[in-house]
């Protein structure tokens, strides 16, 4: 077998032929493991996608899909696409599975231009109250073409109340309903939206990509196992796999999605993409993944539970999932960019972030959001957790004294030698593929 990825034979070519890049990354990697990766979007790839991701899979081209192809050679993409896309179908109780989006915006476009027509409603979550863009915000190239209208969340409590949610589908008659968020820390009533959709005739699609590991480690619920029609979720966030994204839904969707995917929308799909996604979900199958997703939900309860304690304004509370909002302006008296800058100081990474009906612009924001993927990839349990929020909390209060954050960022320093990054050996800036 020969593989060159990420080995020491392809990086010592990439440090002779351009020092700049390999600079880059070695510095890249050390700033990964020396600091503790907060961004609830983020995550530590299994070193398995490494491989994958610099195989020779990335020189095929494979217009179509696995057995119609418009290209030959194709013995082995179709191969892995065949397991991707049956492996993601078991994983998920789907009826049918797409696994050539090239991320988690074009697989949430190919599902507008799949199942709907041009000007049709769709109504999603708000993006201030945790929705994502790619739900047809005002400056998206799709709400040029569908005309979304908004569900909120209850204030002060931060929960959605459906009796609300359902008197704006009776209004507006949408097409299709989204439950889906990048930023809300509660979990849907997904019976209560698949009624809602029942009564106003509108397909149901859920946007589980912050989600998508936790689910399949069976830590969060399952929309498919409510009758939801379609499922999106990107590969790379609490999943662990390549960057991506995938479509589930029921099997009487299957052919207008696909055509949607390709050719609708997309060439060549990214075959070593779909590869290390393959084995992505083969690996979350496993007990210590199903172990990894519950993890993750102890350590979030655990850091909400300490940073309340410190007095830090928790948007809706508290969580039910992987994620938090502070207000930092109420609970501090700063902004969530000034927040953001100064625990980065402290080598903590998150990011700045809208709360719900924010008075202030999304760059100077009043809050900031983050969550426990990355850090319980790393093997952080619950006493990390408490450490991890007694250093922000210190941050948060004095976020201009200089010398405190030194001093913090030795100690978050000193916490992460503790827990290597998966794929990366400690001070070894190289052979990725080599690590546990
Ligand atoms: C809910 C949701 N949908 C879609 C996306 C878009 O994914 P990508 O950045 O891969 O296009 C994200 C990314 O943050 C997301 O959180």
């Amino acid at each position: 077998m020969t593989n060159f990825t990420y080995s020491a034979a392809a990086l010592d070519r990439l440090q002779k032929s351009d020092a700049e890049i390999f600079d880059a990354l070695m510095h890249e990697e050390t700033r990964q493991s020396e600091g503790i990766e907060l961004i609830p979007s983020e995550n530590y790839c299994f070193p398995e996608v490494y491989a994958l991701l610099g195989s020779v899979f990335n020189n095929k081209y494979s217009e179509g899909y696995p057995g119609r192809r418009y290209y030959g050679g194709q013995e082995n993409t179709d191969t892995i696409e065949n397991l991707a896309r049956d492996r993601a179908k078991a994983v998920f109780r789907a009826g049918h599975a797409n696994v050539q989006p090239l991320s988690g915006c074009a697989m949430n476009e190919a599902v507008y231009f799949g199942l709907l027509q041009p000007g049709d409603v769709i109504l999603g979550m708000d993006l201030s109250h945790g929705g994502h863009l790619s739900h047809g915000h005002p400056v998206t190239n799709m709400a040029k073409i569908f005309k979304y209208v908004r569900y909120k969340t209850e204030q002060p409590d931060g929960h959605i109340d459906l009796d609300k949610v359902r008197a704006v589908a009776m209004e507006t008659k949408p097409k299709l309903i989204i439950c889906g968020h990048s930023s809300y820390p509660r979990e849907y009533d997904y019976a209560g939206f698949r009624k809602i959709a029942d009564e106003c005739g509108a397909l149901l699609m859920a946007d589980v990509s912050h989600l998508g590991g936790l689910i399949a480690g069976g830590a969060l619920k399952n929309p498919m196992d409510f009758g939801f029609d379609v499922m999106t979720t990107t590969t790379h966030k609490s999943l662990r796999g390549p960057r991506g994204g995938m479509i589930l839904c029921k099997k009487e969707h299957g052919a207008k999605i696909d055509k949607s995917v390709f050719p609708g929308m997309q060439g060549g799909p990214h075959m070593h993409q779909i590869a290390a996604i393959a084995t992505t979900l083969k690996l979350v199958q496993s007990q210590d993944y199903k172990n990894y997703a519950k993890q993750v939900l102890a350590n979030a309860q655990s850091l909400a539970k300490a940073l309340l304690a410190g007095g830090a304004h928790l948007v809706t509370g508290g969580t039910e999932n992987h994620l938090l909002v502070i207000n930092t302006a109420t609970g501090f008296g700063i902004t969530g960019d000034v927040a953001e800058k100064a625990l980065d100081a402290a080598g903590i990474t998150l990011n700045k972030n809208v709360i719900p009906d924010d008075p202030n612009p999304p760059m100077k924001p009043s809050g900031i959001r983050f969550g426990t993927p990355a850090a319980t990839a790393r093997g952080m349990g619950e006493a990390e957790m408490q450490q991890l929020a007694s250093i922000m909390l210190r941050v948060l209060r004095a976020p201009e004294d200089t010398a405190l954050l030194a001093k913090l960022r030795e100690e978050t320093r000193a916490m992460c030698k503790r827990f290597p990054v998966p794929g990366i050996i400690p001070g070894t800036p190289q052979t990725q593929s080599a690590a546990a």
